[in-house]
């Protein structure tokens, strides 16, 4: 149990570590998304995806990046140490991760598990609307705060697929 929290606190030590990089978006910056997708094998998997609109300039001194039509925007709380049970994505949408850490497993455990928190990391795309699913749990002493954004017709936007066969691990960024 101390071991456990103690390896919790080191996962969160250094999530914030990188929660706190200076991230310069410019004209033309891409943002990168981490996916759950079902796979041809109906089992859910993560990917690495860029949207293909970048951020363009303007007005000034913005620069925007449009993701497209949401049907609605519901907050989720996850309260500390919960868990989900294995679920598939309800329908096509984007999360972000406003607080706390949002943790996604895949029940196979064919991929180590995602952890999402507030900053680039924080913007996941839930896709497996079919076939095994994924738990998401809140492991830390924190309350997870999440907002979540189906896509209207469930549209998803332009893409690229960065890594077919896992997250964007240490590719959470702008690019
Ligand atoms: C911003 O980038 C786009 C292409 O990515 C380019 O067409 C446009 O001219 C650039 N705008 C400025 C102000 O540099
Ligand atoms: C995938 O799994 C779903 C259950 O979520 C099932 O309804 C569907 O028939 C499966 N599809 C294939 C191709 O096995
Ligand atoms: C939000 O939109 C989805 C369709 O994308 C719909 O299924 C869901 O019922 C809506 N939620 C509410 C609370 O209206
Ligand atoms: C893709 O993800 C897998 C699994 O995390 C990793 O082993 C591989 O190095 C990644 N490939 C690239 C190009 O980042």
């Amino acid at each position: 149990m101390i071991f456990a929290r103690m390896l919790l606190a080191t996962i969160v030590a250094l999530l914030s570590g990188s929660a706190l990089a200076i991230h310069t978006i410019a004209n033309g910056s891409q943002i990168t998304v981490t996916t759950i997708i079902t796979t041809s094998e109906n089992i859910s998997a993560f990917q690495c995806w860029t949207f293909s609109a970048p951020f363009l300039l303007g007005p000034a001194p913005f620069l925007a990046l449009n993701l497209g039509d949401f049907d609605n925007l519901t907050y989720r709380v996850f309260p500390p140490h919960s868990s989900t049970g294995v679920h598939n994505a309800p329908r096509h949408q984007l999360i972000l991760v406003q607080s706390g850490i949002v943790m996604i497993t895949l029940p196979d455990g064919s991929d180590d598990p995602v952890y999402a928190q507030p900053g680039p990391s924080g913007l996941i795309l839930a896709l497996d609307v079919e076939g095994q699913g994924h738990t998401t749990s809140q492991p830390s002493d924190e309350e997870g705060l999440v907002l979540e954004l189906p896509f209207r017709n469930g549209v998803i936007p332009p893409h690229k697929v960065i890594n077919e066969t896992g997250a964007c691990r240490g590719q959470e960024s702008f690019l």
